[in-house]
């Protein structure tokens, strides 16, 4: 699809996730600003068969229609941990969402984008912001998979702290040897970890601002983002609705805003007090003359380590009010 308002060609995405609140935002922020061509959804924020319903739900909403691929429902590895203590009982509590208007997919993801893209001669950039099991059995089970798909855009681990332990950041925790495949496979990757996505989101006067703009989308993520940002208080005393998702596609859209640095991230898999801890390497020791110091491998990452987190925000927000104005017009003009 070109881009209408430039005629330049836009960025052909396929996103996975796990809606999720920070995931509606995600997949509205790709669809407004590049060539969305799908959404894959996966376990994690709640289960599958509801992270499936949200994608269409949020798909009916914003005006998107992509297929949407039902992926897995667990880790390659071990029990199905979920984010629902963060994201309620739906995944997505607290807003008002129309039902879906489609069905999913049930190829699995594996066969389904191998075929599209081989069978169309497209190549894309990967945008993932759940966990990674979807991702993995792709890399895995498709040899090709390195020739058409150019790099990688990830929400998840972090620089410092996690957020289900202090070595862990959810979406890594909840299948490590899925994040292992991924960090392994050599395809150039991206990463939006809580370093800088814990210091991005909306705080009170953003979530009424956004109400106050009057749209359908506005008041259904109003809501949603009321309900994100008081959970975020009680569990980990932070004042804002964290916008962790979006980073991994504003990478795309608006790079400018992040600051990266080469790193090679290692994904611990065994650790009893760090598994799923991505461990992130900027040292850059080449030297192997000092027998102690374990040289740096490779850079396999670019991570963000800073951002312009108010930019940030009012970008979103103004994509948001945008998708409304965007829908109105449609509706107006009776396509709708
Ligand atoms: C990640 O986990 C989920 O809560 C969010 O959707 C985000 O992808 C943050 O740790
Ligand atoms: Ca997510």
């Amino acid at each position: 699809m070109s881009d209408p308002d430039s005629g330049a060609e836009r960025r052909r995405i396929w996103i996975d996730c796990d809606p999720g609140h920070d995931d509606a935002l995600a997949i509205i922020l790709a669809h407004e600003h590049l060539d969305l061509i799908g959404i894959s959804t996966v376990f994690g924020n709640q289960s599958v068969d509801k992270t499936t319903i949200n994608a269409l739900s949020i798909s009916a909403l914003a005006g998107i229609d992509v297929p949407v691929v039902r992926g897995a429902a667990g880790p390659l590895i071990g029990k199905v941990i979920d984010g629902s203590d963060v994201h309620g009982k739906t995944g997505i509590d607290g807003a008002e969402l129309p039902p879906p208007r489609a069905v999913p997919v049930e190829a699995p993801l594996a066969t389904y984008l191998p075929d599209l893209l081989e069978r169309n001669g497209w190549s894309i950039d990967l945008i993932a912001t759940g966990p990674l099991t979807n991702i993995a059995n792709l890399l895995t089970d498709w040899p090709n998979a390195g020739r058409f798909i150019k790099s990688i855009s990830l929400m998840g681990g972090s620089t410092e702290n996690g957020n289900v332990t202090p070595a862990a950041e959810l979406n890594i925790y909840a299948d490590p040897e899925a994040a292992k495949v991924v960090f392994e496979s050599a395809i150039p990757l991206i990463m939006a970890g809580l370093n800088v996505t814990t210091t991005v989101g909306a705080d009170q006067p953003d979530i009424d601002m956004l109400r106050q703009s009057g749209g359908r989308v506005a008041a259904a993520l109003s809501g949603m983002l009321d309900f994100y940002r008081r959970r975020q208080i009680e569990i980990y005393d932070r004042h804002i609705a964290p916008f962790h998702d979006p980073c991994a596609v504003l990478a795309f859209i608006r790079p400018e805003l992040f600051t990266y640095r080469p790193a090679h991230v290692a994904v611990e898999t065994s650790g009893e007090l760090t598994r799923g801890m991505t461990v992130c390497d900027f040292r850059m020791v080449h030297s192997q003359t000092v027998s102690h110091i374990r040289p740096s491998k490779p850079a396999n990452t670019r991570v963000a380590v800073a951002c312009a987190s108010r930019e940030i925000v009012d970008f979103v927000i103004a994509t948001i009010i945008e998708t409304d104005r965007r829908l109105g017009e449609r509706t107006a003009g009776g396509v709708n």
